[in-house]
């Protein structure tokens, strides 16, 4: 979620936002995101904004993982600021997630200072969640039982697979018997836990894929992402595949796994709630990804992070030398910023709220679309949306319209 593409205009360097912000901010919750762009080794197959130690430099104007979280607590009371000048109400954090890169490369401590600013500065709602993500083997219970006792509720392991050859072609450093250990730690610390799939590595095979789910649910976790694999222009992964030293994900074997996955985790008692997000109950989905698809407000710290505030919406600088240099000048680390009109706004929360099992309202897709109503019935004759949900003016999924939904989202824009 942090990561965005460079579109927009300039951000001004106070960070200032537009009067339109306020506009209905007592309907929005608010929440905070802290990117965390560090990790050990990079995985072949990922381009998120992470660099590992040897890309950071060691000389002169190197970014020092040591003193990140005071860079990042720097940027907190910077947005306090902003806040303020805006006119935005206080408002308590509903979710704060710590993605990456992988935040756990950094000491428990930093993480625990960092949600401290966040809870100073804002103040924590009561039940609120608070999550970061973890590679299976940079954790033990220790550094979970700091956390806990931080102020963390919940953890997610990026676990991908659990057969040995997979985790292989997708640069994995951990082994599939350091996922257990990891879990049972975090539930001895009292942590809700997720786990990320992903599905499609070169030359999985739908058995292979079996395993990976199995051994997940066995798990016994709260909450499992399966991810399709996407193969990232730039990365390794791609680079492989291009030279045809492995061969390219095949559309239907896809289609197969991702049925797999929900006939599986539907039958060990996880429902899903968005397309590559499965629950054991409602109250242990994320309710920071919610936010994300309720188009909410929230506060992206860190290197590349992108926010959003009542239908404006910016990104900082991706690099972590200029993140910090921007900060120590006292300018904002915003590159860029979009002031979304009222059609731009409609046309995101189809693109966002479709893709949840409480669907969409039919009016959203008529006040962007003339042509909605033949569109929404041709998608019923193909049995991509529920008939029943529409007949009660609601755009609801099914099995096939998951697998067929950024086809579907292109036709109801029109
Ligand atoms: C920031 S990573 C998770 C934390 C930690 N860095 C790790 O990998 O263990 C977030 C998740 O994004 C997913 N992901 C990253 N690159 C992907 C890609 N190219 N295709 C599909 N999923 C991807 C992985 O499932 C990963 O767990
Ligand atoms: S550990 Fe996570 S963030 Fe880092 S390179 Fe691998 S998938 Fe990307």
């Amino acid at each position: 979620m942090a990561q965005s593409i460079d579109l927009g205009e300039a951000m001004p360097p106070s960070g200032a936002l537009p009067s339109s912000v306020i506009e209905d901010v007592e309907s929005r919750s608010w929440h905070g995101y802290v990117h965390i762009p560090f990790c050990r080794v990079r995985c072949g197959y990922c381009d998120f904004n992470t660099y590992t130690a040897a890309e950071l430099g060691t000389g002169d104007g190197a970014v020092s993982q040591t003193a990140f979280a005071d860079r990042l607590i720097a940027e907190i009371s910077f947005s306090q600021g902003v806040i303020e000048k805006a006119g935005l109400p206080k408002r308590e954090l509903g979710s704060v997630f710590f993605g990456g890169g992988t935040p756990t490369q950094l000491p428990a401590g930093d993480l625990v200072r960092i949600f401290e600013a966040l809870s100073d500065t804002f103040g924590i709602a009561p039940g609120a969640e608070i999550t970061t993500e973890a590679n299976p083997d940079n954790v033990d219970e220790e550094y979970l039982q700091e956390l806990r006792a931080g102020g963390f509720t919940r953890v997610s392991f990026g676990m991908q697979s659990a057969v040995p050859e997979v985790l292989a072609t997708l640069e994995r450093t951990h082994k599939p018997e350091n996922v257990p250990t990891a879990v049972s730690a975090a539930k001895s610390a009292a942590l809700a836990v997720s786990v990320d799939l992903i599905y499609g590595a070169p030359g999985e095979t739908l058995e292979q894929w079996r395993e990976s789910l199995r051994a997940a649910i066995e798990l016994d976790p709260d909450h499992i992402s399966a991810y399709s694999l996407i193969v990232e222009e730039g990365t390794k992964l791609a680079r492989q595949i291009s030279r045809g030293q492995l061969p390219e994900p095949d559309e239907d074997l896809q289609a197969d796994k991702y049925e797999l996955a929900d006939a599986m985790l539907t039958d060990a008692g996880f429902a899903w709630y968005e397309v590559s997000n499965w629950a054991k109950s409602a109250d242990r989905r994320s309710r920071h990804n919610l936010s994300y698809w309720q188009s909410q407000d929230w506060w992206g710290y860190g290197p590349g992070a992108h926010s959003h505030i009542g239908g404006t919406r910016w990104w900082n600088v991706k690099h972590p030398a200029a993140y910090v240099q921007r900060l120590a000048e006292g300018v904002s680390p915003a590159h860029s910023r979009e002031v979304l009109d009222r059609a731009v706004r409609a046309q995101e929360r189809i693109l966002l709220e479709i893709r949840t099992d409480s669907g969409l309202d039919i009016e959203l897709v008529k006040a962007v679309n003339p042509d909605a109503n033949r569109v929404i019935a041709a998608a019923i004759a193909d049995g991509l949306i529920e008939p029943a949900a529409a007949l009660h003016g609601r755009i609801r999924l099914t099995l096939k319209g998951r697998l067929l939904a950024d086809a579907l989202v292109r036709d109801l824009l029109g």
